[in-house]
């Protein structure tokens, strides 16, 4: 399969390592990022150890390779950029895969590509962009992947085949829309906080007010899903977010590190949605604005 990946930074450089094993893999990525890659291979340390020589480009129109998939890995903030750019490359066969966190990205892709063309899914993998040319695999995790549509198409089956060929332990959902969801709202809960406080996740759950304060923040984002069709349960979000919580008490959330990397943090895509979609639905938020509040003061956003 010819696959590009947009935007290789930590995960999506992880990603494109692991497939071009097998695949004809081109990232595109920041010009340091592919010198680095040009010069020395692309260098994966940790739990995985790979190097290799992979085609890289800082720019879309070097590139030549017709893709059949294309994976988004650039931050939501950066989808509607990518997507317009990428649209040089894509014709109506590729098949355009978002990896990313966030409540929009799909939405931003259909206003460009048919929507029979899209593809979702959400990676537990943990990866840090260390610097040009190295990528540190911080954390081994499973990949879902699904039909907007939720059908078992035997299109989604090939990819999740290709996925677990290359290492990368993936399943096809049924309803990857709600595990969009399940994603946002843990990271809504996890995210913010930890940024506040600057904290490993583990410590959420060591302070009885914050883990309190968890608990609301989920409550009040599953109310919001729950409110916009999405079925499920207060009493599974919140398991589900302590169970990242304690699975992940030794990491820094992303937010946090682009927060220290002075980077833009996704929270628009996250507690934002959810602050949104309340107003739509005339629902109080009151948790998710004051994180967003927090988190932008510090930003200085
Ligand atoms: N890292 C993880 O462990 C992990 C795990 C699960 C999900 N995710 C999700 O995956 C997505 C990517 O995360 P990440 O940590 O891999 O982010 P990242 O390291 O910032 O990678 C994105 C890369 O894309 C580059 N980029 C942005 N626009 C571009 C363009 N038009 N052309 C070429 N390159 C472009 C960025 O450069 P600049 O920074 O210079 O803009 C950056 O190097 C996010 O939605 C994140 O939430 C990440």
């Amino acid at each position: 399969m010819n696959i590009v990946i947009m935007g290789a930074g930590a995960i999506g450089s992880l990603f494109g390592g692991l497939l071009s094993k097998k695949n004809n893999v081109m990232l595109i990525g920041r010009t340091s990022h592919v010198n680095a890659i040009r010069k020395n291979g692309l260098n994966i340390e940790d739990k995985t150890q790979l190097n290799v020589k992979i085609p890289a480009q800082d720019t879309i129109n070097k590139v030549t390779l017709s893709p059949d998939i294309l994976i988004l890995t650039v931050k939501s903030f950066d989808t509607r950029s990518a997507i317009n750019q990428a649209m040089q490359i894509i014709d109506d066969d590729t098949i355009i895969l978002s990896l990313q966190n966030g409540l929009d990205n799909i939405n931003i892709i259909k206003k460009v590509v048919h929507s029979n063309q899209i593809i979702a899914g959400i990676t537990t993998h943990g990866a840090f962009f260390s610097k040009p040319g190295v990528i540190r695999h911080t954390g081994k995790g499973k990949t879902v992947l699904g039909e907007l549509n939720g059908k078992k198409t035997g299109r989604i089956k090939h990819i999740a085949d290709l996925f677990n060929e290359a290492d990368i332990e993936t399943i096809v959902s049924e309803d990857i829309i709600k595990e969009i969801w399940i994603k946002a709202i843990v990271n809504s809960s996890i995210n913010p906080l930890t940024t506040f406080f600057q904290c490993k996740n583990g410590y959420l759950l060591k302070n009885p007010i914050l883990e309190k304060i968890v608990e609301k923040v989920c409550k009040e984002s599953t109310s919001i899903a729950k409110a916009n069709g999405i079925n499920l349960l207060y009493q599974h979000t919140i398991q589900k977010t302590k169970e990242v919580i304690r699975n992940t008490s030794e990491n820094q959330s992303s937010m946090l590190q682009s927060f220290k990397r002075g980077k833009k943090t996704e929270i628009d895509s996250i507690n934002g949605k959810f602050i949104d979609i309340g107003r739509v639905r005339t629902i109080d938020t009151p948790m998710n604005e004051i994180l967003i509040y927090l988190v932008k003061t510090m930003s200085g956003q």
